[in-house]
């Protein structure tokens, strides 16, 4: 190929205008880099009026992706419109006609990612998507490639910058979670439509790809346990701190005999770990190798400069192999498609915690002694407890950290909590992940 790269980008918002602006910028430097000019050639979407403060020259905006897609002058389509349709059928579409696909989209991923990549493994084409998964943070190629000679056995971390952001301030006393959530969306900072990020659904999305990338296992995006963030209060907060925890949204994977364990939900992160320092919109994310160790991977996890340089990195990594005329340097989850394996996600019920708990009971006699007969009862073992000051008309917050139990032994005890008369408000739950990096 003589004439260099021509790219194309479908969908132009905040993530394709960033990485516009960067190809423009730096369209000189990447071609020296490679040796091979790589130039934007087309770029469709749906709204070709607003004003990005980006001038394109005439004709290069277009509303029309499949126009995008059949353009001789284009090599590369970068998909960044989202969503699982039309989203799919344009990568589809771009790989048969056989073009190198660079994607952001990890709804899209969590739930076609096998199919459309045996479409990139059949044609010798890139798949790249280290974009979908911690922003900036090039934890997609780390994994892929770097920690390859090893094996991953957890995988977790902090996969939402929203969510995190919205936690950090409630700990940083700026209000409740509704609140905080309404000057996040009027600054800009969370969507209008914020569910995906504060209910967990985008961190699993996420974790289902570690999960494919890291341990090599296909699992369902329906079969991870999540619970996002909309019921924590910035009393969990409190009394986290006094138990020396940071309160975050974690998505946790660790690979065991039994299937995978994959869940998302609000932890209770304690002080000393790495993760309980990050805050605002920072992502991390934490591997454990049985060779490696611990490592972790922090930075930007959204935005719209930081995701742009990891869809550069895919359409860099796709001229290189344009130049070459050879097929990308590695498949799209780092193995064939035929090594990847389908795993059984263990169900939440079989897996056990350290758990917080929250109650509030009546100031009574004997009121405690029930709650703790009914925990012995289900075998869980209280490491601490304490009673706080009185809340309303007689009730008081009684706080407790439980020893490693079965979540299935809590969800019972809890159900048996909530029918004595003794309590009087829905008990708060959450998990303290001691075990984080294979600390038991
Ligand atoms: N909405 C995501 C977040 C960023 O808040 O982290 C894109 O993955």
């Amino acid at each position: 190929m003589k004439r260099g790269v021509g790219v194309g980008v479908i969908g132009y918002g905040t993530i394709g205008a960033g990485v516009v602006r960067l190809l423009r910028q730096r369209v000189k430097a990447h071609g020296d880099r490679l040796g091979f000019p790589v130039r934007l050639a087309r770029v469709a979407d749906l709204d070709t009026s607003s004003d990005r403060g980006i001038k394109l020259p005439t004709g290069v905006l277009i509303d029309d992706a499949r126009a995008l897609i059949d353009d001789p002058s284009v090599n590369v389509v970068v998909e960044l419109v989202g969503g699982v349709e039309p989203a799919r059928t344009f990568i589809l579409e771009a790989l048969r006609a056989g073009k190198h696909v660079v994607t952001a989209n990890k709804a899209l991923l969590s739930e076609h990612g096998v199919a459309l990549s045996r479409e990139a493994e059949k044609r010798g084409l890139l798949l790249g998507f280290e974009a979908s998964v911690g922003g900036g943070i090039p934890i997609v190629r780390t994994i892929k490639e770097s920690l390859a000679g090893d094996t991953n056995e957890e995988v977790y971390g902090i996969l939402n910058g929203t969510a995190n952001y919205i936690l950090s301030a409630m700990s940083e006393g700026e209000g409740e979670f509704e609140e905080v959530l309404a000057r996040a969306q009027a600054m800009g900072l969370a969507e209008a439509d914020p569910s995906y990020d504060v209910d967990g659904i985008d961190s699993v999305h996420k974790l289902v790809i570690l999960v494919g990338l890291a341990f090599g296992k296909k699992i369902k995006a329906r079969s991870v346990h999540v619970e996002g963030i909309r019921s924590v209060s910035s009393k969990e907060i409190a009394y986290a701190r006094e138990f020396g925890y940071r309160v975050k949204l974690l998505a946790v994977a660790r690979d065991t005999p039994a299937g995978v364990e994959a869940r998302v939900h609000p932890s209770m992160v304690p002080e000393s770990h790495l993760l309980a320092q990050v805050s605002g919109a920072y992502n991390a994310v934490c591997i454990k190798g049985r060779a490696l160790g611990n490592s972790v991977y922090y930075g930007q996890g959204a935005g719209m400069m930081p995701t742009a340089t990891a869809v550069l990195g895919d359409i860099l990594e796709a001229a290189r192999s344009l130049r070459d005329e050879r097929p990308p340097s590695s498949e799209p989850w780092g193995q064939p498609l035929a090594r990847l394996s389908s795993a059984r996600v263990i169900p939440m019920g079989d897996t056990a915690h350290e758990h917080y708990l929250r109650l509030t009971v009546v100031d009574k006699p004997g009121a405690l002694a029930r709650i703790s007969s009914i925990l012995a009862d289900e075998g869980i073992g209280i490491a601490t407890l304490s009673q706080h000051e009185i809340e309303t008309r007689g009730a008081v917050p009684v706080v407790l950290r439980t020893y490693r139990s079965a979540e299935s032994a809590m969800k019972r005890a809890l159900a048996r909590v909530g029918r004595l008369r003794d309590n009087r408000a829905k008990p708060v739950l959450l998990r303290v992940e001691e075990g984080l990096g294979g600390r038991e």
